[in-house]
């Protein structure tokens, strides 16, 4: 494997998201070593990798400049995890979503790391003071928390700990600048971050809206591809205000009280009951019927659309 003078991350779990996680530090030019604690999931991991690589080469999106053979020979599997994190810069874990396991993986690491290496977690919900309670680096512990599929879709919620060090955000974040990622600061810690709640804010008023039998689940979800997604993928919701009107001052004096009187219509918390997911199930499946290989075939038509759009991106938003 090449050595590279960019240094060494290592990724602690090599399922969908450690990776996508490896591909995007190689194409930095970051030497990467993956663990698992399955032997046969690194196989299939560099395995894997090596196909995603290629075909991205063929649609020409690969990213970083180097090439694929060059990033390929970045990536290496190491079966030992004391070994794995000798020297390295940033470790990035990704094994399942149960607290007790990652507490148990950040233990183990916090005893044979050093004082440099930043230690970050993956993590999707759990709470930075509850992954990273009583380490003895809690100030070089983060989440760094990407959306699937990270390849794809950069932004990553950078998460602090109560006691992490600001120099270890201001280091993940630069790092994750560097392999392309798009990093966001969260400033306290909160249950489901920024991401997690803004989706679950709009799943939750789409769920109310098809239960009381105002739309069809397909036509709720034209609202959002055909609809505010257009925006969304250019300009956020504060900006939208700001450019609906003369202004943000000015949006709120003109809006602000039609926007109250139906915020007070929104309903509770939905129970997301097997009636209506029964009858939101029936309309997706008409659209993409939920064997396995339709499934796979959807989610592949997906990326493609999301490697057209972060070209189109690159184009209008030159960095
Ligand atoms: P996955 O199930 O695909 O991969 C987990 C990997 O961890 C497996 O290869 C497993 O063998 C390995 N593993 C299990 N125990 C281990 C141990 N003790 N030591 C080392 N490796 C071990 O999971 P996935 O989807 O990659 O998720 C990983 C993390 O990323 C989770 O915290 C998840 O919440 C987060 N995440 C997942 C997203 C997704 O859409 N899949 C999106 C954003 C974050």
């Amino acid at each position: 494997m090449a050595s590279s003078a960019a240094g060494c991350v290592v990724i602690v779990g090599s399922g969908v998201i450690g990776r996508s996680w490896a591909m995007l530090f190689a194409s930095g030019g970051f030497q990467v070593k993956l663990y698992d604690i399955e032997q046969q999931q690194i196989r299939n991991a560099l395995e894997n990798i090596r196909k995603e690589m290629k075909l991205l080469e063929q649609a020409g999106s690969l990213k970083g400049s180097l090439s694929v053979e060059e990033q390929l020979s970045l990536i290496s599997g190491c079966p030992n995890i004391q070994e794995a994190v000798e020297g390295a810069m940033h470790i990035q874990e990704c094994v399942p979503e149960d607290l007790e396991l990652k507490k148990k993986i950040f233990a183990q690491l916090d005893s044979i790391i050093d004082d440099r290496v930043i230690l970050s977690s993956s993590t999707s919900c759990l709470m930075p003071s509850k992954l990273f309670a009583g380490l003895v680096h809690v100030k070089q512990c983060i989440v760094a928390h990407p959306v699937n599929p990270p390849y794809y879709i950069p932004l990553v919620e950078l998460v602090p700990h109560p006691e992490t060090a600001p120099t270890t955000v201001d280091r993940t974040h630069a790092l994750m600048k560097k392999i392309g990622q798009c990093p966001m600061r969260v400033q306290k810690e909160v249950a489901g971050f920024v991401l997690n709640r803004l989706q679950y804010a709009i799943i939750s008023e789409a769920w109310r809206l098809v239960e009381e039998g105002i739309v069809s689940p397909s036509d709720l979800d034209l609202v959002m591809s055909e609809g505010l997604g257009m925006r969304y993928a250019f300009i956020g919701p504060l900006e939208t205000m700001h450019l609906n009107a003369e202004g943000m001052l000015s949006y709120c004096d003109r809006y602000s009280e039609g926007m109250k009187h139906v915020l007070q219509t929104f309903g509770p918390i939905p129970e997301f009951s097997r009636a209506t997911a029964e009858k939101v199930n029936q309309d997706m499946c008409m659209k993409v019927p939920d064997d396995p290989e339709h499934l796979a075939a959807r989610r592949q038509w997906r990326d493609e659309c999301l490697m057209r759009l972060a070209k189109l991106k690159s184009q209008v938003q030159p960095q």
